[in-house]
């Protein structure tokens, strides 16, 4: 559990490969001081990142559509998509919606086909219950009855691919911090146990938690140094959790 303190450009190059890149850059989509596009770290990621792992991108689709084209040309291929659905949001504009959401894009190498990306896909055991009909055979051929049986809470599912989680609003350490359960789905998603997770704009730390509470190692790249300092104490303060002892 390391968190740099630098320009991931210059840094992270230096510790990989890794299984999973997660990046959180600043979107560029505001005139705010700290909302400054990052530009050029694409490619460094592509070239460190594992040819079985794959890169997990939060963006807004205004920047993803006017960034898209350095995706390609990096070398990544387009996956898939979550969005994250928050209880409340940002309104930069009184003349739009009040945004709620925010995409997570994954990418993978484009010289490397979906079938060899690391991919265990996550299951949620929040199904209704429902009645599954099927054949009862009985011990004798010939006869075949329709039978049933009820399945209490309906098993588990695939998971969807619109999440919604509370945001850290009120106990954030960081302005723009990200749900550590929503970094935990995509950690048990794409990266293997014990493999390594590099998160380029590490900001609070969350990813990094997320981290210890999964089992994976984690080296996180931090530019602002009071923030890193308070991500390395947030990381300190987390027990770890073993798969298997979870309630
Ligand atoms: C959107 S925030 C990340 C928030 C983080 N995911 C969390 O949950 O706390 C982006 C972070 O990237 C940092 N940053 C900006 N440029 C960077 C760079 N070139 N290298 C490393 N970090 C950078 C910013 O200081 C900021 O803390």
């Amino acid at each position: 559990m390391t968190i740099l303190t630098g320009d991931c450009r210059d840094l992270m190059p230096m510790h990989g490969p890794f299984d999973l890149i997660l990046a959180d850059p600043p979107y560029g989509d505001t005139s705010l001081a700290w909302d400054r596009r990052v530009d050029g770290w694409l490619p460094l990621a592509r070239a460190a990142l594992k040819p079985s792992g794959s890169l997990w991108v939060f963006r807004s689709l205004r920047s993803f559509m006017t960034t898209s084209r350095a995706f390609a040309d990096a070398g990544f291929a387009y996956a898939q998509e979550i969005v994250w659905e928050k209880q409340n949001g940002s309104s930069f504009h009184a003349d739009r919606f009040k945004r709620v959401h925010e995409f997570v894009v994954q990418f993978r190498r484009a010289d490397v086909p979906w079938s060899a990306v690391y991919n265990d896909v996550q299951t949620t055991l929040d199904a209704v219950a429902r009645t599954v009909r099927r054949k009862k055979r009985p011990p004798h051929t010939g006869h075949i009855d329709a039978g049933h049986y009820v399945s209490e809470h309906g098993g588990p599912r695939l998971m969807r691919s619109v999440i919604f989680l509370r945001n850290a609003y009120g106990r954030a350490i960081h302005p723009t911090e990200k749900p550590v359960f929503l970094l935990e789905i995509l950690i048990r998603t794409s990266c293997p146990p014990g493999g390594l997770v590099g998160d380029w704009f590490a900001g609070s730390g969350a990813a990094g938690e997320a981290c210890k509470l999964t089992d994976r190692r984690y080296i996180g790249c931090e530019i602002d140094p009071k923030m890193a300092e308070c991500a390395r104490a947030r990381i300190a303060s987390v027990l770890p959790f073993t798969e298997g002892t979870r309630p």
